[in-house]
């Protein structure tokens, strides 16, 4: 049985990483992702100049998911550009950067930089954080991440994906699509958190984070169903070169499982990383192989978007 699965050349051994956000900032945290079986290490989303983020506290978890409005706490791009090597030659398995500029030009600078350093597999353009009060997400805007696509394009030499919010309605999907498939990513990740969602405290009376009132990205079993939905509508509408990264409530091999059937080439695990720490990747890796026994396919390919449609 294989589990290897390829994007633009890029090879990963098993179709299961960390997302980005949980515990991937510092370069010890970074460590802890190259030790574990996640196969790759995809770094913190990344701006010019570093930041200590919104005030804690910032995150929060219940039984079914979590809430955050980090804002983008993170070392600067240049560190990452340091680590990078590190890990490559550490651990010897893709490292991805996550760039979220603050503006064009930002995600421009950022992008020609990683572009510059050789042990870098690839690059996740990140057009959908929720947590920047005043700065709408840039995914909800067709024409500015056209034009956010165009510049950085011209300027990346590495293999290019996008991180997206959650789409909910079909004709923005088919937008999106029409925008994505004009520039021909590498690969898109579906989804980023469900933006601005709010937990309460009812015995508390109060909001469970400080920033922004309370609101913040939703993550976990909350996000799964609207994940897949993603996943699958991409996987529709997009040119079959582009790949899809599924990203949302992943949690077991058989959530992996799901999210290949409804066409993701990988998987991304965020709060679930955090909540069980680095077992989670071999866990979901063992599951997904024991799934497929039990299915008697013998590589991801047999089975990807093959999803049966009740008629
Ligand atoms: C943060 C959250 C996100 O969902 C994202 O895509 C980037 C940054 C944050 O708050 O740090």
């Amino acid at each position: 049985m294989t589990l290897s699965v390829e994007i633009n050349k890029v090879k990963f051994p098993h179709p299961v990483f960390n997302a980005a956000g949980p515990k991937d900032v510092t370069l010890d945290e970074l460590m802890v992702i190259g030790r574990s079986q996640s196969s790759a290490i995809l770094m913190k989303s990344c701006t010019l100049e570093p930041r200590d983020g919104n005030p804690e506290p910032r995150y929060y978890e219940d039984e079914f998911g979590s809430i955050n409005s980090m804002g983008l706490p993170n070392k600067g791009y240049q560190e990452y550009g340091k680590y990078t090597p590190i890990l490559k030659a550490t651990f010897k398995k893709p490292v991805i950067a996550s760039v979220s500029g603050m503006k064009i030009e930002d995600n421009v600078k950022i992008i020609k930089f990683f572009s510059t350093i050789q042990e870098l597999d690839m690059i996740e353009l990140n057009l959908s954080c929720p947590n920047l009060p005043g700065k709408p997400q840039i995914g909800y805007d067709a024409d500015a991440s056209d034009k956010l696509i165009r510049s950085v394009k011209d300027v990346c030499s590495k293999p290019l994906g996008l991180k997206l919010p959650p789409y909910f309605d079909f004709v923005h999907f088919e937008q999106m699509a029409k925008v994505i498939n004009k520039h021909t990513p590498d690969f898109v990740t579906c989804i980023n958190s469900l933006g601005n969602g709010l937990i309460i405290d009812a015995m508390k009376e109060e909001t469970v984070i400080k920033p922004k009132g309370g609101f913040g990205g939703i993550g976990g079993d909350y996000c799964k169903p609207t994940a897949l939905a993603n996943v699958r509508k991409f996987y529709e509408l997009l040119n079959k070169d582009i790949a899809i990264i599924g990203c949302g409530g992943i949690k077991s091999g058989i959530d992996v499982f799901e999210f290949i059937l409804a066409g993701a080439s990988a998987v991304q695990i965020g709060t679930h990383y955090l909540k069980e720490g680095p077992s989670v990747f071999e866990r979901c890796v063992k599951e997904l192989e024991h799934m497929m026994k039990k299915k008697k396919y013998s590589s991801l390919d047999e089975f990807r978007g093959t999803l049966k449609v009740i008629e």
